[in-house]
């Protein structure tokens, strides 16, 4: 048992509370920081990568054989039809209210499992084991569940908080390393957005050491590499845990955390129409370039901002440029559908420096057309 953290995430809307663990082994050591006796039942959901490498030592954390649901792998099965899969399979097994539901896998089984089980029996109890770093950083925390309908990402969904996460980095073993560098956008984010050392720290890390090729998965960290990814998932955490606890509904603060969501989302849900598929993270990393240089424009960011931002996600080894053609009308109407937008009318989250976020911002069409400039 290695490195291991502990933060307490509270917010006052639901009047929750709960704990974030990171460390290595965090899953063979589930019952030491999640009291599993109070539940009349404990379920797992997984999906069909995650599964065979990583159920097997939440069993052991456990210490049992737990009823296992399989969910098929990838974004295209965000779906309602997942949805009534995993619905029929928690009454077949005959879940109560007094159930747990673990959701071991990455930002899809998170969501999906969580928007599960706020709704099975108006609301079961869920914990969210994340095994990417994605879902380390970002997506299991903070209480937003949902899944993709009608072509739009995360437009059927709530606000349910888990009752603990457990972030075992020991997973990233298996995660590829394509997989992995798409979870970094989200944490240079979280430095852009309000701590520019952080983004700094990142930027100045030496990703080549991390061994793996692309293509290939990420295998052992290391204990030095260990304690570095510890500290930084931790402090991502406590830069998303503040703003959720400030704001879980997103009425104001939390649209900080969408910096780059607006282009990215839409570059993502394209990305599959163009057959060129964009995982989350590296879509975000576009559509930060996009708004840091709407906010250049705009003149709220200097140049050299944007420049930072390009040299660093390449440096990291994430895209810089759109690898597939634009298609403007589908672009527009998918960051129209943004959920931020009011009245039809676009509200950006932008930045004021690097290091400092602002939400609610309008900016003219023709600015965003020439931001886009920058990807194509
Ligand atoms: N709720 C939120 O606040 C929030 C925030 C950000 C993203 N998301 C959502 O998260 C999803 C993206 O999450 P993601 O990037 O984790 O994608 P993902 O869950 O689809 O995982 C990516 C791939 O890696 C596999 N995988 C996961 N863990 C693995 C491991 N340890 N070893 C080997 N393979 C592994 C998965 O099976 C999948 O094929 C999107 O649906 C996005 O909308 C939600
Ligand atoms: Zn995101």
């Amino acid at each position: 048992m290695g490195q291991r953290r502990k933060r307490r995430l509270q917010t006052p809307a639901s009047a929750v509370s709960y704990d974030l663990v990171i460390g290595a082994g965090i899953l063979e050591s589930l019952s030491s920081w999640l009291d599993l006796r109070g539940f009349s039942q404990v379920a797992v959901l997984t999906d069909t990568n995650v599964g065979p490498l990583w159920l097997e030592a939440v069993e052991r954390g456990a210490g049992r054989s737990l009823p296992v649901w399989s969910m098929r792998a990838g974004e295209e099965h965000k779906t309602l039809v997942s949805l009534e899969g995993i619905w029929s399979w928690m009454a077949d097994i005959g879940m109560d209210r007094k159930s747990l539901l673990l959701n071991l896998g990455g930002g899809l089984v998170g969501d999906v499992g969580g928007f599960a089980a706020s709704c099975y029996m108006r609301g079961v109890a869920f914990a969210q084991l994340p095994t990417t770093l994605l879902a380390q950083v970002d997506a299991s925390v903070g209480g937003k569940v949902g899944i993709n309908f009608r072509g739009l990402k995360n437009l059927l969904g709530a606000f349910q908080q888990p009752c603990a996460v457990g972030m075992d980095i020991r997973t990233f073993a298996t995660l590829p390393r394509r997989a992995f560098l798409a979870g970094v956008a989200e944490m240079l984010k979280h430095g852009l957005i309000r701590d520019r050392a952080y983004f700094e720290e990142i930027a100045a890390y030496e990703f080549g050491a991390l061994g793996a090729k692309e293509g290939e998965a990420l295998g052992e960290l290391g204990d030095v590499a260990e304690q570095t990814w510890v500290d930084w998932i931790d402090r991502s955490c406590a830069i998303k845990a503040a703003i959720v606890e400030a704001d879980e509904r997103e009425s104001g603060l939390r649209k900080l955390l969408n910096f780059g969501h607006t282009v990215g989302h839409a570059l993502e849900t394209l990305s599959y129409t163009a057959d060129a598929p964009l995982l989350h993270g590296e879509a975000v990393g576009l559509g930060m370039i996009v708004e840091a240089e709407i906010a250049s424009i705009a003149g709220f960011l200097d140049e050299g901002g944007v420049d930072t931002l390009v040299g660093t996600l390449a440096r990291v080894g994430l895209p810089t440029r759109l690898g597939f053609l634009l298609d403007d009308g589908a672009l527009w109407s998918a960051m129209r559908a943004d959920k931020k937008n009011v009245r039809g009318a676009m509200r950006w989250t932008l930045l004021r420096s690097m290091g400092e976020g602002v939400f609610d911002q309008r900016v003219e069409d023709a600015v965003v057309e020439a931001a886009l400039q920058r990807i194509r």
